[in-house]
């Protein structure tokens, strides 16, 4: 039987938006409200999913062996995680997966760390120094070569006082240069959409900022963007030929992503 939760997750939302099995009750309610009544609000998550396997495959094509994904969700429904990608190019990568919750914490660590190469730590992306310092990152992450760090759909989870771009910064200062940022972000907007659905993740999950293109753009600071313009819809973004170009929706507009270089 399933067991009974109070409050919603995000993680756990979002693992269900994109077909996984790990929820509760009253996930599935707040996916079911973005399905039903925001339909095609879906395709938030699931571009994102998207986006964020292509930009580990296009980081280890570039030589990236070595990732620090913050924010990481619970495992890919679709066995696409950041380490299932990134060993298709290097067997021996690293990856260390962070996430604040604690849900996420357990399937993580039976789930994702599967060898001595990958870690989990359950840490919160705005206290950057603890995990740092903490020791499976130290073991496993050697910051004199360059490093792989995702942002993907987590800093719309932190508020403007826990200084999301000081956070990109800080990791931007431990690493050496070529290593790789990537941001995805919700987008704010006018639109119905848009709105209804800050409401809905501020409701659900007490917290959440969807931010403007610019505001979005200047999380790099002054790292070098890959792409012009540094940002783009996830559903255009590096397209693969398994995507067919399509005018985007509403909703396809409203998640956005981008990479960047350190000088
Ligand atoms: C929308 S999911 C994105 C998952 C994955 N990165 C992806 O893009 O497919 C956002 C994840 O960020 C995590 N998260 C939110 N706020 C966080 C914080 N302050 N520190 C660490 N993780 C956080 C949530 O628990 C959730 O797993």
């Amino acid at each position: 039987m399933r067991q009974r939760q109070s409050r919603p997750s995000v993680a756990r939302v979002y693992s269900y938006v994109l077909g996984g099995r790990d929820h509760y009750g009253v996930d599935k309610d707040v996916g079911d409200y973005f399905k039903g009544d925001l339909p095609g609000s879906d395709q938030l998550a699931i571009t994102n999913r998207h986006a964020v396997r292509r930009a580990v495959s296009s980081m280890a094509k570039q030589g990236i062996r070595q990732f620090i994904d913050i924010g990481c969700g619970l495992p890919d429904p679709d066995n696409s995680d950041v380490h299932q990608v990134a060993r298709e190019q290097h067997a021996d990568a690293h990856i260390v997966y962070v996430d604040n919750d604690p849900f996420v914490a357990g399937h993580g660590r039976a789930l994702l760390a599967v060898d001595s190469g990958i870690a989990f730590v359950e840490a919160d992306a705005s206290k950057p120094e603890a995990i740092r310092e903490h020791e499976d990152v130290k073991r496993l992450i050697n910051f004199d070569e360059p490093v792989g760090i995702l942002f993907a759909a987590v800093l719309s989870f932190l508020e403007d006082d826990e200084d999301p771009s000081g956070v990109v910064r800080y990791w931007t200062e431990q690493v050496p240069t070529d290593s790789l940022i990537y941001i995805s972000h919700f987008r704010s907007g006018e639109t119905r959409e848009a709105i209804a659905t800050e409401r809905k993740i501020i409701d659900a999950f007490g917290r959440g900022r969807l931010r403007p293109i610019k505001e979005i753009e200047a999380l790099f600071g002054d790292l070098e963007p890959l792409d012009t313009p540094t940002v783009r819809p996830c559903a255009e973004w590096r397209p693969d030929d398994t995507m067919e170009p399509h005018k985007l929706t509403d909703f396809e507009t409203m998640v956005v992503a981008g990479i960047a270089r350190k000088r």
